[in-house]
């Protein structure tokens, strides 16, 4: 069954916990945190008093974290404290990947390694067994609202083709520009959570947009 996780950089931050209440389902419990240095990629979001904020508000969320700066492994520890189900890190990040991958688990979080659009997915196959999700971007990390990358799907295809090689449980995310339009195409490529800022969050039915990119 496919998930949709909403982002919620797209929501009113005025409102959060009005804006992700609307869309946390027993079904869809998924909320994805973005969260950005103005390093790593050229903006800022919020951080770690914001996801404690929030968990406290809605605990029954799982929070799937997204965490778009260069160096994770220092962060890793307090945003699992923070309240994090699950961690991904930037394979172009500058922590050491194994032992971040493993820190993660240790914390008894799922673990997930993200790749920009012009990073080969060959990078990561020799991380599969260490990852439960790997995050495959289809827009250049950084901004909500960007168009989708054609090319994602038979990057997602391609993950997929190997997981099942190697015979490794893996779940396949991918986040940017996903709508009612582009979301098929990852789910016939073999996605099995769909983030969705916009699509989501700047409707009037936030709901009805998850169905609709759920295909329901
Ligand atoms: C972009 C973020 C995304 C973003 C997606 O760097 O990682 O999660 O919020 O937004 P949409 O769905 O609007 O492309
Ligand atoms: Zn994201």
């Amino acid at each position: 069954m496919v998930q949709v996780a909403p982002s919620i950089l797209s929501a009113d931050f005025a409102n959060l916990e009005r804006d992700c209440r609307r869309v946390v389902t027993r079904d869809d419990p998924m909320l994805h945190f973005d969260v950005m240095d103005g390093v790593f990629v050229p903006n800022l979001s919020v951080g770690l008093p914001v996801l404690e904020s929030l968990v406290k508000a809605l605990p029954e969320a799982v929070y799937d974290v997204h965490l778009m700066i260069l160096r994770p492994h220092l962060f890793v520890e307090r945003f699992a404290r923070a309240g994090a189900d699950a961690i991904t890190i930037h394979f172009e990040s500058e922590s050491p990947l194994r032992s971040t991958l493993k820190q993660i688990r240790a914390l008894g979080l799922k673990a997930g390694v993200s790749l920009r659009p012009g990073t080969p997915v060959q990078e990561v196959y020799s991380l599969l067994e260490e990852v439960d999700l790997v995050l495959v971007m289809s827009v250049e990390p950084g901004f909500g609202g960007q168009a989708f990358l054609p090319e994602a799907p038979a990057r997602i295809a391609a993950l997929r083709a190997e997981a099942q090689r190697q015979g490794t449980p893996l779940l396949i995310e991918v986040d940017g520009g996903i709508n009612a339009a582009t979301a098929p195409l990852c789910i016939a490529a073999g996605a099995d959570i769909l983030v969705a800022g916009s699509a989501v969050f700047h409707t009037a039915d936030p709901m009805a947009a998850v169905r609709q990119i759920k295909g329901d």
